[in-house]
């Protein structure tokens, strides 16, 4: 029968002792690890979120009643131990002082026990890096959670959130809350929608941001505000996004873009060194995004390596490759990498990269591989004569044993495929130092992208974001042409988080929402109360947002997301523990005027 707590304190962590404790009396709780009976001896060691410590029983120190107990211990029981820490001596100790453990030095000699709760074998062992699969550990993830390296991703969590309080405490930011309970807005992800029991066929939709309360703030002058919001978005889930997850949210009042990022840098460079001692130099750089998208195929690019895209299109004009000629003249480009010293690279291989790049839409992908004794091999040689092939390969700065790689299309299409293959490339060829962090904002994103399912501009920020003074003639003219106040920082290929100054004047605002093919009407209604706002004195602002998960991602090293968060969801959007979503009482539907139908 599970002992109660009644007259015992906790003195120490498990994990908290050391040999600067010997010879004093300590009581410790926590979980049995693993239980070593060694006839005469009981050897028990024991867990908590600090650390794990060996515990002896001896039936001389603890008496034959609570050796007869430490006998029945198993793992996973939770305990309480009154005794005297001792250095590690004799036979035992040669084999258990324990390197891997941060109290290896020490262990405590029992003279109480007390079983506080039995506990039923584990489905899996409570280890640091657990091979068990994840489907088995979420479903049990109290279990997983006692898991020394989760537990040091959600302390490391923890602590990264309590320096951002800090640091914008000092900062004279406000931390505000906004409503969970919101009204659907067309832009962006897909809503989480809430059915109203008042409101028949009204629904509330959950916030993917605390974007526009954030704005009537800065209406309202609060000047500086800041929010660890949850936010939540119905969109589909990959290694680096959750249907829930947290923003560091700010925004701020008389600023322009140079005053939200040296806030921000300076608040990542002050969480990096408190959470992992991790020293970013300020100011991070800068690029621009077509840079950004020229040279790396992406808007978050890795700069930790090179294999930079390079234009060839210039080159290959009037070529005898119809699949580049080809995409030139359908208005398109073609670009490639220099995979140095890989044209050794077996077919398979190549075979499958031209799948991966596949994946992303292009028909194909053109290789050549420089041999040493410099003759080509190559999947397009044929179609070229002798001096276009050496044209191709002196742009692509190749030389013997280098491996090129060529995709022609749309230049949007390219930039992607490179983009992806030069980071898959850098993953195979274990060039990812993960020690480095190479922090970087990309700015000036276009204003606008062209959706061609809804065949109209989308916003590619929000539709609050300012344009840049010198491009704002290009509104009606040429929205596609139009950049940004926007800014994204980015870490090791990730985008960290993004933000924007914003519009603050109406006449711009709704110059803005007819670029989007929003009717006025239309605009009013989803947005009235901040284009209302706007009329009654509003405070040139901007600000931005970090996802938490990923920061932490960054300083855990880790490329899942669900190891930063307590309960995360799963792919399909599901949680394996508490099998949410659910069906729920047709008293309950009826509550809210709704009906299923399949
Ligand atoms: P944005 O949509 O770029 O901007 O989001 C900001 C940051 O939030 C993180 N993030 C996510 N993290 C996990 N799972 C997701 N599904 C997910 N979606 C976004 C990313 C991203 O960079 N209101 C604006 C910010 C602003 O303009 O101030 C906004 O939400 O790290
Ligand atoms: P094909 O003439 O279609 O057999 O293609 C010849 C070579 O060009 C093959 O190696 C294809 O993989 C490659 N290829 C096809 N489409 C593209 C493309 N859009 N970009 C680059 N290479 C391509």
């Amino acid at each position: 029968m599970a002992e109660s707590m009644k007259g015992l304190k906790r003195t120490h962590r498990c994990g908290e002792l050391s040999a600067a404790n010997a010879g004093e009396n300590v009581t410790v709780m926590g979980w049995v690890q693993k239980q070593r009976n060694k006839g005469g001896l009981i050897f028990v060691d024991l867990r908590d979120r600090a650390g794990i410590l060996q515990v002896v029983f001896e039936e001389k120190d603890c008496g034959e009643e609570n050796f007869t107990k430490a006998e029945k211990l198993r793992s996973e029981f939770v305990v309480a131990v009154t005794g005297r820490v001792e250095r590690r001596a004799g036979a035992e100790a040669k084999n258990a002082v324990n390197e891997n453990m941060a109290t290896g030095e020490i262990e405590v000699r029992a003279e109480q026990l007390r079983i506080l709760s039995e506990a039923e074998t584990p489905p899996f062992p409570i280890e640091s890096d657990s091979r068990t699969k994840e489907e088995l550990r979420l479903k049990y993830r109290y279990l997983d959670l006692r898991r020394p390296d989760l537990q040091e991703k959600l302390m490391l969590r923890s602590r990264m959130s309590s320096a951002v309080h800090a640091f914008l405490k000092e900062e004279g930011f406000w931390e505000i809350e906004t409503p969970i309970l919101n009204k659907s807005t067309p832009e962006g992800a897909r809503d989480y929608l809430v059915p109203s029991r008042i409101h028949p066929g009204s629904f509330y939709a959950l916030p993917q941001s605390p974007q526009i309360f954030k704005q009537l703030l800065m209406c309202s002058g609060y000047d500086r505000y800041f929010q660890i919001a949850r936010c939540f978005r119905d969109e589909d889930l990959r290694a680096d996004r959750q249907p829930e997850f947290t923003q560091i949210d700010l925004e701020m009042s008389f600023v322009d873009m140079e005053d939200v990022i040296d806030v921000t840098e300076r608040m990542v460079a002050k969480v990096c060194e408190e959470a992992i001692g991790l020293k970013v130099e300020l100011p991070i750089k800068r690029m621009t995004w077509n840079e950004a998208m020229n040279r790396f195929g992406s808007d978050k690019p890795d700069t930790r390596f090179g294999m930079e895209l390079v234009d060839v299109s210039k080159t290959v004009e009037g070529c005898g490759f119809g699949v580049f000629t080809g995409a030139l003249e359908a208005g398109g480009s073609v670009r490639g990498i220099n995979v140095k010293g890989q044209a050794q690279m077996p077919r398979k291989k190549i075979d499958a990269l031209v799948e991966f790049a596949k994946g992303y839409g292009v028909k194909g992908l053109a290789y050549l591989a420089v041999q040493s004794d410099g003759s080509y091999k190559s999947s397009f040689s044929k179609f070229m004569t002798e001096e276009e092939l050496k044209g191709l390969v002196d742009a692509m700065g190749g030389e013997p044993g280098d491996l090129l790689l060529f995709a022609a299309d749309k230049l949007k299409l390219v930039w992607s495929v490179l983009g992806a293959l030069r980071v898959e490339l850098a993953k195979q060829l274990e060039m990812l130092d993960e020690n480095v962090y190479n922090f970087l904002w990309v700015t000036e994103f276009p204003q606008f992208e062209w959706s061609d399912e809804e065949e109209r501009f989308v916003a590619m920020h929000h539709p609050f974001t300012m344009p840049m003074e010198e491009d704002l003639d290009l509104l009606e003219s040429d929205p596609g042409k139009v950049r940004a106040k926007a800014y994204d920082i980015v870490v090791n290929g990730m985008e960290l988080g993004g933000g924007s100054v914003r519009i603050f004047q109406s006449d711009v605002q709704e110059r803005m929402f007819e670029a989007l093919g929003f009717s006025r009407e239309k605009a009013y209604e989803q947005f009235g109360f901040l284009l209302d706002a706007f009329k009654y004195g509003v405070p040139p602002h901007g600000g931005l947002a970090i996802g938490l998960e990923r920061f932490v991602m960054q300083l855990a090293k880790t490329d899942n997301i669900r190891e930063v968060i307590a309960f995360p969801k799963v792919k399909d959007a599901s949680c394996l523990m508490s099998e949410a979503p659910g069906t729920v009482d047709e008293k309950q539907l009826e509550e809210l005027h709704l009906r299923v139908t399949e």
